[in-house]
């Protein structure tokens, strides 16, 4: 891999991005960050990372971050695109670097979401016209949506959440970030729209029941009722219309799993990290 390229890491300081910071650093590449003023968070990146002030809803404070990048590893980190500053946002993306990873969803993959009101569908759809090579990483689940059920379970040891029985191909937040890496660093997977996810198909009510087993005490789920778990994400701040997708996306794979792909190990080399190695890595939020 090149010893000289420079890449920015948009949403750095969530699940993946200190992943994919380590790991570029790790290949020897130059690191930005783009943070806002004040992130409590920043202390997450690794030593060498240089920290780049701006905020995706103000264009004009990227400019700084990206000149003279090679690649972006490109988080959006709003529900919707009601954020109307994405078009000049990836403008901005799509006149300096080279190659750009995106972190997208299952959701494009299938047709669920819909290009007017989501994110992941509509910055796929900037993003694709232009002369940019880039990789979109159409994830499934993370394996950290998980940490959603730690305050329960180190409270009660039950997790009350919607659709115990939905079957997931939940990916590790190291794994997604490798293959974005691997995009970028290598140039080897330009224009290619990868479902990223886990090699395992394992229900809500076994990923809650494995980090039981990890913590050493019985964890019990008792589903949410559809309409009072809506109500309450959407109380919590989700739009009404994607939490009505999320909540029909696990009615279906309540009935049919959710897809799985070899893309971690096609594109890293290496096998999928498994649910119980990331419950093991992250026992400490549940006991
Ligand atoms: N979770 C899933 O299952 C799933 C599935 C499919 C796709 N995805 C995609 O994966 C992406 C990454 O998820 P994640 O959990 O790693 O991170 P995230 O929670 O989406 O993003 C958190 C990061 O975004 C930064 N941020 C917030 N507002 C910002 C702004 N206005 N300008 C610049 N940065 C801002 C935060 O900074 P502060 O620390 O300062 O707040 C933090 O670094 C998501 O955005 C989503 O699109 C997730």
């Amino acid at each position: 891999m090149s010893q000289q390229n420079t890449v920015l890491v948009t949403a750095p300081t969530g699940n993946v991005g200190p992943h994919a910071v380590a790991q570029l650093l790790e290949a020897g590449a130059t690191v930005r960050a783009l943070v806002l003023k004040d992130d409590p968070n920043v202390g997450r990146l690794p030593e060498g990372t240089e920290i780049f002030h701006g905020d995706l809803t103000e264009p004009d404070t990227l400019d700084a971050a990206l000149d003279g990048v090679d690649g972006v590893f490109l988080m959006w980190p709003f529900f919707t695109t009601d954020v109307s500053t994405a078009p000049a946002v990836i403008e901005k993306i799509a006149a300096r670097p080279r190659r750009v990873a995106f972190v997208s969803s299952v959701g494009v993959h299938i047709g669920l979401e819909r290009v007017d009101n989501n994110c992941h569908a509509y910055i796929e759809e900037l993003l694709e016209p232009t002369d940019v090579d880039w990789t979109f990483l159409r994830t499934t689940g993370f394996q950290a949506n998980a940490l959603g059920f730690a305050e329960q379970i180190r409270a009660s040891g039950v997790v009350r959440f919607p659709y115990g029985a939905a079957v997931r191909t939940s990916v590790h937040e190291a794994d997604l970030a490798a293959v974005g890496v691997t995009a970028l660093l290598t140039g080897a997977h330009a224009r290619q729209k990868y479902l990223v996810t886990g090699a395992e198909e394992l229900s809500q009510r076994e990923q809650a029941r494995i980090i039981g087993e990890v913590v050493g005490r019985a964890v019990d789920w008792e589903d949410v009722e559809h309409d009072a778990a809506r109500a309450a994400m959407v109380a919590s701040g989700w739009p009404p219309a994607y939490a009505d997708g999320a909540l029909d996306y696990f009615a279906t794979i309540t009935e049919k799993p959710e897809l799985g792909s070899t893309v971690v190990q096609d594109v890293t080399g290496r096998p999928a990290r498994t649910f119980r190695s990331w419950a093991q890595e992250h026992a400490d939020a549940f006991r």
